[in-house]
C-alpha cells in the first residue's frame, strides 16, 4: 500500500491523526470481475480491519460526463449497490451514498471551481488526452467533443473528497493526479479564505493484481473482455451459467491435452490466482506442468471463482428484486453525510462572504 503526494500540511503525515477514508465509484456498467479484485473485494477486506471512519459512494454525477443513456446510468447505479451490499459493504459502518443525494456536492463545486486556475484543468491527463486525439485530425477543433462536464470533472471530484475533509482516498493509479489536484484547489481556498479544508492523500495499493480479460489484454469494459460478477441485466440465463460461459470464451493456444503448458503464460492461471490460496496455485501450477487440458483448466477456474463469489450472489439477486431496500439504504447513508455536508458548505459560504445580512426574528 503506497501513500501518494504526501507533503508537510498533509493530514496523513501525523500518523496518529483519525483517518477519514473516502473513495467514489462511477456508475457506468455493471461490475466484472476486475472491479471486484481490483476495488470491491481490497475496499471491503481493509475497511473490515480498521476502525477509520469511511464514505464510500456512487459517484453519478461524474457518470454523465461519458455516458449519456439514462438507463444505464439507473440500472447500474442499482446494480452497483446491490454488488457492493452483497459483496459485504456494512451500511452502519460505511457511510454509503448516492453523490447527487447530496445537493451541497455541486453548491460546494461551483465554489471550488473559483479557487482553481483553468491552467491546473488544461494539464488534467483525461482533458489533454482528448485533446490530443483531435489534434491529430485535420478537421476538428482541439476541444471537439470536450464538455465542461469532462473539463470540470477534477473539481467535482474535489468537491466530493473536501466536502468530508477526507484524508485518504484509495483509487486507482489513473486517478492520482485528481487527487492532486485537489490537494492544489484546498490550497488556494484556504490560502485565499479560511483554513477549511484537508487536504487528502491518494492511496494506491500495488498489491493488487490487474486481471487480463477474455482476449489477453487488460479486463475492461471499454474492451468488452469482461467476465461479468453477477450477470448482465435483466438475464435470459441464470448468473452463475453468465460466468461460466464467459469463463468457456477465455482465448487460450492450441495446445492440445496432455502437451505441457506454461502457467505464467496463461490468462486462466493469473486469474485463479486472485482467488486461490497459496497451496491451491502451486497445485494447478503442477497441473500446467503435467498438461492440464484447456477445458479442465477453466473448469478449475470457474469452480474457485464460485466458491468466493456464489454466497454472495443471494443477496444480490434479492437486492436487485428489492430496489425498495436498496434506496432506504442509500438514504440512510445520504442522511449520515449530509450531517456532515450541510455544516462544511455552510463554513464555505460564510467564509466567502455568503451569508445572511440579519438575523430574522
Ligand atoms: N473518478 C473516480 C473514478 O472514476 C470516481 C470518483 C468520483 C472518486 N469522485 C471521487 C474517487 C472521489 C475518489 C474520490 O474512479
Amino acid at each position: 500500500m503506497t501513500l501518494e503526494s504526501t507533503t508537510a500540511e498533509s493530514a496523513s503525515d501525523n500518523t496518529s491523526a483519525p483517518k477519514l477514508i473516502l473513495t467514489g465509484i462511477t456508475p457506468s456498467g455493471i461490475p466484472h470481475l476486475g472491479n471486484y479484485v481490483g476495488a470491491i473485494r481490497p475496499a471491503i477486506e481493509a475497511i473490515k480491519n480498521s476502525n477509520d471512519d469511511a464514505f464510500f459512494f456512487l459517484s453519478d454525477y461524474h457518470a454523465i460526463v461519458k455516458c449519456h443513456d439514462p438507463a444505464i446510468v439507473h440500472e447500474s447505479t442499482k446494480a452497483i449497490a446491490a454488488t457492493w451490499l452483497a459483496c459485504g459493504l456494512d451500511p452502519e459502518r460505511v457511510t454509503f451514498y448516492r453523490q447527487s443525494d447530496i445537493p451541497e456536492i455541486p453548491e460546494l463545486a461551483w465554489i471550488l471551481n473559483c479557487s482553481c486556475a483553468k491552467g491546473l484543468m488544461n494539464r488534467a491527463h483525461a482533458y489533454k488526452a482528448a485533446v490530443d486525439l483531435n489534434l491529430e485530425k485535420t478537421d476538428v477543433d482541439a476541444d471537439h467533443g470536450v464538455s465542461m462536464g469532462l473539463f470540470g470533472y477534477p473539481v467535482l471530484m474535489a468537491a466530493d473528497i473536501l466536502m468530508f475533509n477526507a484524508t485518504h482516498v484509495p483509487v486507482g493509479r489513473d486517478q492520482i493526479q485528481h487527487i492532486e489536484m485537489a490537494r492544489d484547489i484546498a490550497g488556494t481556498f484556504n490560502h485565499r479564505y479560511k483554513a477549511l479544508f484537508t487536504l487528502p492523500s491518494a492511496v494506491v495499493d500495488d498489491d493488487i493484481p490487474l486481471l487480463t480479460g477474455l482476449d489477453g489484454r487488460k479486463m475492461s469494459k471499454s474492451y468488452n473482455n469482461t467476465i461479468p460478477l453477477f450477470g448482465e441485466l435483466n438475464p435470459q440465463v441464470s448468473s452463475e451459467k453468465q460466468m461460466q460461459k464467459a469463463i468457456m470464451r477465455i482465448v487460450t493456444n492450441s495446445q492440445l491435452p496432455d502437451e505441457p503448458k506454461n502457467p505464467d503464460d496463461s490468462s486462466i492461471f493469473e486469474i485463479y490466482r486472485a482467488f486461490a490460496t497459496p497451496d491451491e496455485i502451486r497445485d494447478l501450477r503442477a497441473q500446467f506442468e503435467a498438461g492440464i487440458a484447456w477445458g479442465d483448466a477453466k473448469e478449475a477456474l470457474f469452480n474457485k471463482i464460485n466458491d468466493e463469489i456464489s454466497p454472495y450472489r443471494e443477496r444480490y439477486e434479492y437486492l436487485m428484486s428489492h430496489p425498495k431496500e436498496l434506496e432506504e439504504i442509500l438514504q440512510m447513508g445520504a442522511a449520515k453525510a449530509r450531517r456532515h455536508s450541510k455544516k462544511q458548505l455552510d463554513k464555505a459560504r460564510r467564509a466567502i462572504g455568503i451569508k445572511p445580512l440579519a438575523k430574522l426574528k
